[in-house]
């Protein structure tokens, strides 16, 4: 039963190719494009499973001040709707990891511990931090390792995560269920908004995957430049689920923490929705819509209002990308189940205070532009520096697709805000903080971000495509943070 997918994928490719191998170059192209390789799974989902919801991380304060987590990148079984026996890997578990917790100001450490038998590493994704302690390539903490990351938490509330990003394996790791939320809260939240975990607040972690005899697989799909496109949808590592709703407004905190795939998430019976952030935290005010999209790495926040009695799904519609790229696939992803009487609740009109950055105070502008697996046509090199910044000054950075193949732009460190989408204001969604954009096949784009606080001539932060698969393979460069007149002089080579 379990390998009936990948069969099925392989038939399909199979006849592909053989369309193909006869000339029949019309007759191929006419069958992709009208979906021959898509997936859709809208209709079909049992929702029978209640929607897991990460543990928050227990933490200590230790004698300094400081709350302390810990983390174990361990190996174990999972039953992710193919049997109790798939192998896969979580960090204090066995799949994905608790969510961990903290207020704005805190000082904060993480011990990690690498129970795993391949080195590997964990990213803080959307925080800001020293270079040190960002989780990047240059620090593998080696198999029975410890490692600490210890910094202040000092940035608005937002949904972070965190997950692994050594050097050529994150896709794996990733794929394997290494990844987990890092909430950031203000020390008062005067919003209004939900915020009762589980409750009314509910993470959703979603992922797509593919089986193979009850293991996951990460066989690509046929012509697909991206790497893994999975014909299941999990979230929190549930498949099929569905979720208790007692209140009239649930906030969900969407992250897409897929390897490759693109969500355009709406309702199933079309109602809007509010969003009420993206990356790195709170829009000014909430925004009406029906439709958010999420490239890998991307989250938003939002809040659905809810009938008492009712059942609604969230669903991932298609999203106009071409076949390869999962653009005509379509799936049930969460049922939200209404109690048949629900707390009421009102959304706040407005939300945060969001000082734009102004571009007449960029100190430098740059260029990248992404094109096959690099970036300005360079491949990831540990050794080499593509951009030295200097501490407290205010970048432009001008970002391009240059070609049909979707990506994913993340710059570690910071969060930036979008100035054009080739050359126009930004859409209300990409309006607050984000710290990764979707760059859409052919566009450009334009994002402002202040440097603050950190420097290290020694140690480099990733600017990278989240595509993991195209990480991997080097479509990523690194800069280097430094005080004015400093220059940098990498260690870890
Ligand atoms: Cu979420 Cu450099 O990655
Ligand atoms: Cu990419």
């Amino acid at each position: 039963m379990e390998g009936r997918a990948t069969v099925r994928k392989w038939l399909l490719g199979g006849l592909g190719l053989l369309l193909l191998l006869c000339g029949g170059g019309v007759a191929a192209v006419t069958w992709l494009v009208t979906g021959g390789l898509s997936v859709n799974t809208v209709g079909k989902v049992a929702f029978d499973r209640p929607l897991k919801v990460p543990p928050l991380a227990p933490s200590v304060v230790d004698a300094d001040g400081r709350r302390v987590f810990d983390l174990t990148a361990q190996p174990g079984d999972s039953d992710l709707g193919h049997g109790a026996g798939t192998r896969t890997w979580g960090y204090n578990g066995a799949y994905l990891g608790p969510t961990l917790r903290a207020q704005r100001g805190e000082r904060v450490a993480v011990n990690v511990h690498n129970r795993l038998n391949e080195p590997t590493t964990v990213h803080w994704h959307g925080m800001h931090l020293p270079a040190k302690v960002d989780g990047g390539p240059h620090h593998p903490i080696p198999p029975g390792g410890d490692y600490q990351a210890a910094w202040t938490v000092d940035q608005p509330a937002a949904t972070l995560w965190y997950h692994p990003h050594p050097g050529e394996r994150t896709e794996r790791q990733v794929y394997r269920g290494l990844a987990g939320l890092f909430l950031i809260d203000e020390t008062e939240d005067k919003t209004g908004l939900p915020h009762d975990y589980g409750v009314d607040d509910i993470p959703v972690v979603v992922q797509d995957k593919g089986f193979s005899g009850g293991q996951l697989s990460m066989d690509d799909r046929f012509l697909s430049d991206l790497g893994v496109l999975g014909d299941e949808i999990l979230v929190n590592g549930t498949p099929g689920p569905y979720l208790d709703v007692r209140t009239g407004l649930v906030r969900l905190r969407l992250l897409n923490a897929s390897t490759a795939r693109v969500y355009d998430f709406t309702m199933s019976d079309g109602r809007p929705f509010a969003m009420i952030a993206s990356d790195g935290g709170l829009l000014a005010a909430p925004y009406t819509t029906r439709r958010v999209r999420l490239s890998v790495g991307e989250r938003a926040e939002i809040v659905v209002a809810m009938r008492p009695g009712e059942r609604v799904e969230l669903r991932s519609a298609r999203t106009g990308l071409g076949v390869v790229h999962g653009g005509k696939d379509a799936f049930d992803v969460l049922q939200l189940r209404a109690a048949g009487e629900l707390r009421e609740g009102a959304l706040p009109a407005r939300l945060a205070t969001l000082t734009k950055l102004d571009p007449q105070r960029a100190a430098q502008r740059r260029t990248f532009t992404f094109q096959g697996r690099g970036i300005n046509g360079d491949q990831m090199d540990m050794r080499r520096v593509d951009a030295v910044v200097v501490k407290d000054t205010v970048e432009i950075w001008n970002v391009a697709n240059g070609h049909d193949t979707p990506h994913s732009f993340h710059i570690h460190d910071v969060q930036f805000q979008v100035l054009t989408v080739d050359g126009n204001a930004p859409p209300p969604e990409l309006s607050g903080w984000k710290d990764t954009l979707f760059l859409e096949p052919r566009r450009r784009y334009a994002v402002i971000a202040e440097f603050a606080d950190y420097a290290d001539p020694t140690t480099a932060y990733m600017f990278h495509c989240h595509v993991l698969r195209h990480e991997d393979e080097g479509m990523m460069g690194q800069f280097v943070v430094v005080e004015p007149g400093d220059t940098p002089r990498l260690s870890h080579n």
